[in-house]
């Protein structure tokens, strides 16, 4: 018998890739998904991809009747990876009743639903933006939590807290929160990837759509840091190593591995990069040269992040396997492929 896993937001960037690899590992998969920054039709791609049709209902999390409901028909559910929020650190400061309300009640309808249905496993999708501008780098699992930067980093601390709390006072839930870095890249196959919505807030989106001649030019957001060329450093990891992780994840605590109720693991790949080097990887791999110019800084940006990324090698058996040139030649063929398909 399949274990069924439910993923919340299984259309969306990592979601979507998380269950093509679910899948791959002979696990069943359930998709719950509003469709707000997504679209139903990845779900035919999944299926191009694995040969296999992930299930998937349409509706908001934040509907507690609905959830309760979809329960009773799925109480086959074995473990869950939530992925469904709103994800837009800019838009977030300009909404922020909005991200509290749907990142934390969707959470927290979810855990009563675990509770009340007794389903045990609960992977939850965080971000490395709780640790802020950490003291030490690289930054591990102990580093200090900084006051959150914006409403949506804000939703991942206390979306933590949350589910801490809540498996704290259990006895048969177990949760592991994973602090993503910077995800980048699609699948090889450029079937799926991250769906462009309006002007791009992330870098790489950013490249990629200059590079094809949708936006003018890159701005690069300051040089003028403490880094080795000036620009910020983050931590880029590609998106299917990611995916990977939230099999291994779910199937520690499925196989009852997990060393506490509650754990937490940092993945990237432990190497930091800077804007430009991730812009010289880019023409590496593309052969453009992309038309950009050094700007003012970013209001909310941090200096430089990167992972210590051995807590999750040594007892998730995970680490990145893509190098920055793969990731980013994965999200250029996506590009092409999206465009060429409208
Ligand atoms: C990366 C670097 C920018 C755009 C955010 C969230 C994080 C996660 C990933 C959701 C920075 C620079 C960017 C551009 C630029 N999101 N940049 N020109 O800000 O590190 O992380 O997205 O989970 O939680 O905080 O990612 O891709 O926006 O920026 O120079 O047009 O690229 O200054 O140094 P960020 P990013």
């Amino acid at each position: 018998m399949k274990n069924k896993i439910l993923v919340t937001g299984g259309t969306g960037y990592i979601g979507s890739h998380t269950t093509v690899e679910l899948i791959g590992e002979g696990f069943e998969v359930a998709i719950i998904d509003n469709l707000y920054n997504s679209e139903a039709g990845v779900v035919d791609r999944i299926e191009l991809i694995t040969g296999v049709r992930p299930s998937l209902a349409v509706f908001d999390l934040t509907d507690h009747e609905k959830l309760y409901d979809y329960f009773a028909d799925h109480n086959d559910i074995s473990g869950i990876i939530h992925f469904a929020a709103y994800k837009a650190v800019g838009e977030s400061v300009h909404k922020p009743l909005e991200y509290y309300r749907n990142n934390l009640v969707s959470l927290m309808n979810l855990l009563d639903a675990m509770r009340t249905r007794e389903i045990p496993n609960f992977v939850f999708s965080s971000s490395c933006t709780v640790y802020g501008q950490p003291e030490k780098l690289p930054v591990a699992e102990d580093a200090a939590v900084k006051p959150a930067t914006s409403p949506y980093g804000n939703t991942k601390q206390i979306g933590e807290e949350i589910i801490r709390d809540t498996i704290g006072a259990s006895e048969n839930l177990n949760a592991i929160s994973l602090r993503y870095f910077n995800p980048i890249g699609a699948h090889p196959s450029a079937l799926i990837g991250e769906l462009p919505r309006g002007v791009p807030e992330n870098l790489v989106p950013f490249i990629t759509q200059t590079a094809y001649g949708l936006r003018k030019e890159l701005k690069v957001f300051g040089n003028d840091y403490d880094t080795p060329d000036g620009s910020c450093v983050r931590d880029y990891l590609h998106v299917v190593d990611l995916a990977k992780a939230h099999v291994t994840a779910v199937r520690r605590l499925l196989e009852k591995k997990n060393k506490a109720a509650y754990e937490v693991f940092n993945l990237g790949t432990g190497k930091g990069v800077t804007v430009l080097e991730a812009i010289e990887s880019f023409e590496r791999v593309s052969g453009i040269s992309l038309n950009y110019k050094i700007a003012g800084r970013r209001e909310g940006d941090i200096e430089k992040i990167w992972a210590d990324p051995s807590l999750a090698n040594r007892e998730l058996g995970w680490k990145t396997e893509s190098s920055l040139d793969e990731a980013m030649r994965t999200a250029w063929e996506w590009e092409k492929a999206i465009r060429k398909s409208q």
